[in-house]
C-alpha cells in the first residue's frame, strides 16, 4: 500500500486562512463523513456526530461567536468583532466534531471521547486523500457554553474539534516531528 503510506507520511496541517476554494463537493463531503463514521467505537455507542458549516452557514455561526465575544468585550474594536464573526468562514468548509460521550454502565467515557478524536482524525486524513488540506482546531469558542448552545449542542455535548478544510494556497512545509526514540520504549521482561 505505498500510496496509503505516502498519504499518511505527507499529511500536514495548513492554517485556516491559507485554505482556499473550491470547497469539497457534496460527494466529497459524503466521502469524508462516511470515513469519519468508520472508527473504532467500543460498545457501538456512536458517541459523536458531525455539524457541517458551509456557505452562509459559516457566517451565521460566526454571528453567535461574535455576539458572545462582544458581550465579554463590549469595548472591542469593530475589526476585532469582525475577525470573530469570520472564525468559521476562513476555510471553505468546517466540520464540527461533536462528542456525545457520557456515563455508561460498561464503556468508560474516556473511550467514547477517544472515538470522537478518531473520527476527527479520519476527517483530516480523508480530506488529504481527496486532495484537500485541513486543520483540526478548537480555539476559545469550542469551550464557550453560550456559543455551543447557539450552535445547537445539547448540554452534555462538547466539541472535539472544528476541522477546517480547503485547498492549500501553497504547498505546506513540514514541521519537526518527534524522534521515535523520544516517544518509543520497548517493554522488556
Ligand atoms: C484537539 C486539538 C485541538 C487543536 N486546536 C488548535 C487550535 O485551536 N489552534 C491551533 O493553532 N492549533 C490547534 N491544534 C493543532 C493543529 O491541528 C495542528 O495539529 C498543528 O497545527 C500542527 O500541525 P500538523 O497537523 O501538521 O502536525 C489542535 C489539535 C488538536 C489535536
Amino acid at each position: 500500500m505505498p500510496d496509503a503510506l505516502e498519504l499518511l507520511t505527507s499529511r500536514r496541517s495548513v492554517k485556516p486562512v491559507e485554505l482556499i476554494g473550491p470547497a469539497p463537493s457534496p460527494a466529497d463531503i459524503d466521502t469524508i463523513l462516511t470515513v469519519a463514521s468508520r472508527v473504532p467505537d467500543h460498545g457501538k455507542l456512536v458517541p459523536w456526530r458531525f455539524l457541517v458549516f458551509e456557505g452562509d452557514g459559516r457566517l451565521k455561526a460566526g454571528e453567535a461567536i461574535a455576539a458572545v465575544f462582544k458581550a465579554d468585550h463590549p469595548d472591542a474594536r469593530p475589526e476585532h468583532v469582525d475577525f470573530e464573526r469570520n472564525r468559521l468562514a476562513r476555510a471553505p468548509l468546517v466540520v464540527g466534531v461533536v462528542s456525545r460521550a457520557g456515563p455508561h454502565v460498561k464503556i468508560p467515557e474516556w473511550e467514547q471521547v477517544l472515538s470522537a478524536g478518531a473520527a476527527a482524525m479520519n476527517i483530516v486524513l480523508t480530506a488529504h486523500a481527496l486532495g484537500f488540506a485541513a486543520n483540526w482546531m478548537t480555539e476559545w469558542y469550542a469551550y464557550d457554553r453560550r456559543v455551543l448552545d447557539a450552535l445547537g449542542l445539547a448540554p452534555h455535548e462538547r466539541i472535539a474539534g472544528f476541522i477546517h478544510i480547503g485547498r492549500a494556497a501553497q504547498p505546506p512545509t513540514d514541521r519537526p516531528r518527534p524522534l521515535l526514540d523520544q516517544v518509543v520504549t520497548r517493554f522488556s521482561a
